[in-house]
């Protein structure tokens, strides 16, 4: 078991900054989920980690100690790659025995960890095929499993279940997650999928062009994000978001979305201070919005009318998207026993208290 500290890190690769300024603690035993868009620098950064990759500028430490200058081996580390990498000649169990002998185990104490490993994940059977033999989720097994043999003081997987079936990576998902409270490991996860994201982490860090934007626990990432691009990254289908203006009239301030004014007096006292800004973002989650019929008791907000441009229908909810009179789209979560139909006009309410403002740097405010 082990924490893990980036300081600073950066990595430059030629005239690319794949990792910019990195500082993230990662506490001892935590299950901490990098997340971000392809090629914002995940993969990258656990690279930097494993020792893959040698560190530009800052430095990395686990359990207390520089590991800059320390090779992949010493590291006290397991990594499952996006593509697995299995050994394509060797045997289920040669794949995994195989660090066990580079480290000089016995064959008697490989033996009982590896059938211990492929018992927990349900491969006992399948020691003796090769990687071809199997399906993808037994192959994605198979590298969790050589990963876990290791008993390796921090894990890193990168997209472990990015090869997977939709149905077979809700499963692997949650066993992941088992396994790490079995194991009590350090785990880090990298994902593109906010989905994945918010359920296994204890924390989420989202990054963007290889800098760090936020971390914190997936409540707060998804209910006070800090800026514009988490907002909108968490969540699906992503926030909505208009350009608002800040107007006066007397004493009160409205904001105006197209030709409609808002009164958020009540709601956002902070916006009263007039800080000279007059241009914002406003942005409300798809699940924020309802129809006045299907209304949650204690929701308050302002109507917008708005026209039906398409329909979805997911069973349990209906996913519609529109139009403002002003042109701006929208799509909103509604309750699936509504029935519209396109080009229907709708007044939808939206609940004052999950609105979000951002400035003009997109910074919430
Ligand atoms: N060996 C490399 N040489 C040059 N550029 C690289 C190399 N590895 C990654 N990059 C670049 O660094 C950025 C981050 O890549 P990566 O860490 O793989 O992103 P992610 O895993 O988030 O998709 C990308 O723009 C990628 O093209
Ligand atoms: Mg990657």
């Amino acid at each position: 078991m082990a924490d893990v500290t980036f300081e600073q890190v950066t990595k430059r690769f030629r005239d690319h900054v794949a990792v910019n300024n990195l500082t993230l603690d990662i506490k001892d035993g935590e299950f901490l989920v990098l997340v971000g868009p392809s090629g914002c620098g995940k993969t990258t950064s656990l690279r930097l980690l494993a020792g893959l990759e040698s560190i530009t500028r800052g430095q990395i430490c686990i359990g207390g100690r520089r590991v800059n200058e320390l090779p992949p081996k010493d590291r006290d580390i397991a990594m499952v790659f996006q593509s697995y990498a299995l050994y394509p000649h060797m045997s289920v169990f040669k794949n995994m025995a195989f660090s066990l002998e580079l480290q000089g185990k016995s064959h008697a104490e490989i033996k009982q960890r590896v059938h211990n490993v492929t018992q927990h994940l349900g491969i006992g059977k399948l020691l003796h095929r090769k990687p071809k033999e199997l399906s993808g989720g037994q192959r994605q097994r198979v590298a969790v499993g050589r990963a876990i043999v290791r008993e390796p003081a921090v894990f890193l997987m990168d997209e472990p279940l990015s090869n997977l079936d939709a149905k077979l990576r809700v499963k692997a998902r949650k066993e992941i997650s088992k396994l790490h409270s079995t194991l009590k490991t350090t785990f880090i996860y990298v994902t593109h999928d906010q989905v994945e994201a918010m359920t296994m982490g204890d924390r989420i860090a989202v990054m963007k062009n290889g800098i760090l934007q936020q971390v914190d626990s997936p409540s707060n990432i998804y209910n006070h994000p800090t800026n514009m691009f988490v907002a909108g990254f968490i969540g699906s289908p992503a926030m909505n978001f208009f350009a608002v203006q800040r107007i006066e009239q007397g004493e009160k301030a409205y904001l105006r979305l197209g030709q409609k004014l808002i009164n958020l007096n009540q709601y956002l006292p902070q916006f009263l201070q007039d800080t000279g800004n007059r241009s914002f973002t406003l942005g409300i989650r798809p699940e924020n919005i309802y129809h006045p019929r299907y209304l949650p008791p204690d929701i308050q907000g302002f109507k917008i009318r708005l026209v039906v441009s398409m329909i979805e229908m997911m069973g349990s909810e209906l996913i519609v998207y529109f139009k403002t009179q002003d042109n701006l789209e929208l799509v909103a979560r509604l309750d699936s026993r509504i029935k519209v139909s396109p080009g229907e006009s709708l007044d939808l309410l939206f609940d004052t208290q999950r609105i979000y403002l951002f400035d003009q740097n997109q910074q919430t405010i």
